[in-house]
C-alpha cells in the first residue's frame, strides 16, 4: 500500500478525511485497498498524477501531472443499484466546480451515463466502483473523479479539452478540488435527503443533446435512435425509429453524425 500524506493546502467539508499524495498507481484503487481494510468514510484519495489512471469499460486513463485525480470512498447505507446513481451526483458537482473556479455560467454539459462536457468536449470522466457483502448488501463505493485541468489527450473516440485549453490557464488541480469537494457535498446531501430524483432532474436540465439523434454503443450492438431522457434507474432511454422505447444500461454515446 502506498503512503500517504495529508495536504494542508486542501479545504474540504467538515466530516471528510483526506490523503493526498504526489503520485499513485490509481487513487480509485487507493481508495478501495482502504475499504478493503475497513476504513469508514467519508474520504478523500488525490494524487498529482496517477500511475495506472483507469477509465470506464476497462479503458487506461492519461494522468499527467496537473489535471485532477481524486477518489471518494463512502459507505452509504443503501442498496448497491442506487448508490450506482450517486456517479449522476458527481458529474453535476464536476460541472457546478468548473463553473465556479472559472466564472463561467451554466456552461457545462452532462453526457450519459457521466462525462462533463465543454461546448461539446469531454473535459472529466467518472469512474464508480462498488462492492456488496456476503447478504449483497453495499459495503463500500468509490466515485472516481478525473478532470482535464492543464491537458487532454489526443486520438480519443469522442473530442476531448481541458480548462487550460478552454482559456483559464491559471487554474490549478487544487482549486478545482476544493470546489468539488463541496458541490458532492451538496449533491450527496440531496440524495440523502430527496433521493435520486432531483439529482436527475438537474442532470435532465444539463443534458447534451436530449431530444436529438444518438447513436449508443453497448458491449454486443449498437442503437439508433433519438435521446429521450434518463430512467428513474439511471438508465439511457432512446426512442428508435419504429417508436419502442430502448433501456441502455452500460454503454457510450455519440451524437447520430459522429459515432459508431
Ligand atoms: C472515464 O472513462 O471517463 C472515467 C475516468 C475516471 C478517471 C478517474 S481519475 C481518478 C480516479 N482514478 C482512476 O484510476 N480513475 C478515476
Amino acid at each position: 500500500m502506498n503512503t500517504a500524506t495529508t495536504e494542508p493546502e486542501y479545504k474540504l467539508p467538515p466530516g471528510y478525511g483526506l490523503a493526498a499524495s504526489e503520485a499513485i498507481d490509481s487513487t480509485n484503487d487507493e481508495a478501495k485497498r482502504w475499504a478493503v481494510n475497513g476504513m469508514s468514510g467519508p474520504h478523500w484519495f488525490v494524487a498529482g498524477r496517477q500511475t495506472a489512471g483507469r477509465g470506464r469499460r476497462g479503458r487506461a486513463w492519461a494522468s499527467e501531472p496537473g489535471n485532477l485525480y481524486a477518489s471518494l470512498l463512502l459507505r452509504p447505507d443503501c442498496a448497491v443499484g442506487e448508490a450506482a446513481l450517486l456517479s449522476f451526483a458527481a458529474v453535476l458537482a464536476v460541472a457546478e466546480a468548473i463553473e465556479e473556479v472559472t466564472g463561467l455560467f451554466r456552461k457545462l454539459t452532462c453526457k450519459w451515463p457521466n462525462d462533463a462536457l465543454y461546448e461539446g468536449k469531454k473535459i472529466s470522466g467518472i469512474l464508480l466502483e462498488s462492492a456488496s457483502d456476503r447478504d449483497g448488501a453495499l459495503d463500500w463505493l468509490v466515485i472516481g473523479v478525473g478532470v482535464n485541468v492543464a491537458h487532454f489527450p489526443d486520438h480519443t473516440d469522442f473530442p476531448a479539452t481541458s480548462i487550460a485549453a478552454e482559456g483559464y490557464p491559471g487554474i490549478t488541480a487544487p482549486d478545482l478540488f476544493t470546489a468539488l469537494a463541496r458541490r458532492l457535498d451538496h449533491w450527496l446531501k440531496i440524495w440523502r435527503q430527496a433521493g435520486f430524483a432531483p439529482v436527475r432532474e438537474a442532470w435532465l436540465a444539463r443534458a447534451a443533446g436530449l431530444g436529438e439523434a444518438i447513436t449508443a454503443r453497448t458491449a454486443s450492438e449498437e442503437v439508433h435512435g433519438r435521446f429521450a431522457g434518463l430512467s428513474p434507474e439511471g438508465a439511457l432511454l432512446i426512442e428508435a425509429q419504429d417508436g419502442a422505447m430502448r433501456e441502455i444500461l452500460a454503454g457510450d454515446v455519440f451524437p447520430a453524425n459522429t459515432g459508431a
